[in-house]
C-alpha cells in the first residue's frame, strides 16, 4: 500500500514569509512577446503577492488535451486564437491571479476590453536581442518554426509593440535575474494602485 511520507508537523507548517505589501482587487495580466518571460516572472509574482499563478497556454493545452504545437498542426491559428480567447474569458472572471497569457493574446481587441475591464494589465517590453536569447532555448513555438526566428520576432515586434503600449502597466525586461525584474514590477504596480480606484469604487 503507497504512503504519504508526512508528518503531521510537516503538513501545518506555519507559513512565516512577511505578508505582502500590496493586495491586488483584479487580477495581474502579464503580457508581451515570446521570450518577454512572462511566465517565469508571473511565477516569480505569485510567490511574492501570495497569489495564484496560471499560464493561459498551458490552460489552452489542458482544455484541449494537446500541446500549443499540435492545435495549430490540427486546426490552424484561427482555433487557436478562438480557444484562447475563451480561456482568458474564463480566467478573468475568477478571484485575482497572476495570469501569464501568451504573446498574441493581447492582439485580440475582445480579449484587450476583457482585460481592461476586470483586471491589470503589464507589459513586460523586451528588445529583440532579450527576445532572440531566450526563445532560443526551447523549439516549441509554432510562430518561430515558419522562416528565420529573429526576423519573425523583428515584425512583430513592430507589429505587435504599439498595442502593448496599451497596457496599464510597462516594465523593461532586460537580460538581469528575474529577482530584480520582479522588485521592478512590484514597485511599477505599487505606483499603479496607488493611483487606481479599487473596482468596487470603479463601480459606485
Ligand atoms: C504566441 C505565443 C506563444 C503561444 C503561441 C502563439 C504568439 O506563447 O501562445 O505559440 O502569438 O506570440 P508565449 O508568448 O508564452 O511563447
Amino acid at each position: 500500500m503507497s504512503q504519504i511520507n508526512m508528518d503531521a508537523s510537516m503538513r501545518f507548517e506555519k507559513d512565516t514569509r512577511p505578508l505582502p505589501d500590496l493586495v491586488p482587487d483584479r487580477s495581474i495580466v502579464l503580457v508581451g512577446l515570446m521570450g518577454a518571460g512572462k511566465s517565469c516572472i508571473g511565477r516569480y509574482l505569485a510567490q511574492r503577492l501570495r497569489l495564484p499563478f496560471v499560464d493561459s497556454d498551458s490552460e489552452i493545452e489542458n482544455a484541449a488535451g494537446c500541446s500549443i504545437e499540435d492545435i495549430f498542426e490540427l486546426y490552424g491559428e484561427t482555433a487557436f486564437r478562438e480557444c484562447e480567447r475563451r480561456v482568458l474569458t474564463r480566467l478573468l472572471t475568477g478571484r485575482p491571479h497572476i495570469i501569464a497569457t501568451g504573446g498574441g493574446a493581447f492582439m485580440d481587441p475582445e480579449t484587450r476590453a476583457q482585460i481592461s475591464k476586470t483586471g491589470a494589465s503589464l507589459w513586460l517590453k523586451a528588445d529583440l536581442d532579450v527576445l532572440l536569447k531566450r526563445v532560443s532555448r526551447r523549439n516549441n513555438r509554432p510562430l518561430l518554426k515558419q522562416g528565420d526566428p529573429k526576423e519573425i520576432l523583428k515584425t512583430l515586434i513592430e507589429k505587435r509593440y504599439p498595442v502593448y503600449e496599451q497596457a496599464n502597466i510597462i516594465v523593461e525586461s532586460e537580460d538581469v535575474p528575474p529577482d530584480e525584474t520582479v522588485n521592478r514590477v512590484l514597485s511599477a504596480l505599487k505606483n499603479h494602485f496607488e493611483d487606481t480606484p479599487s473596482l468596487t469604487e470603479d463601480k459606485l
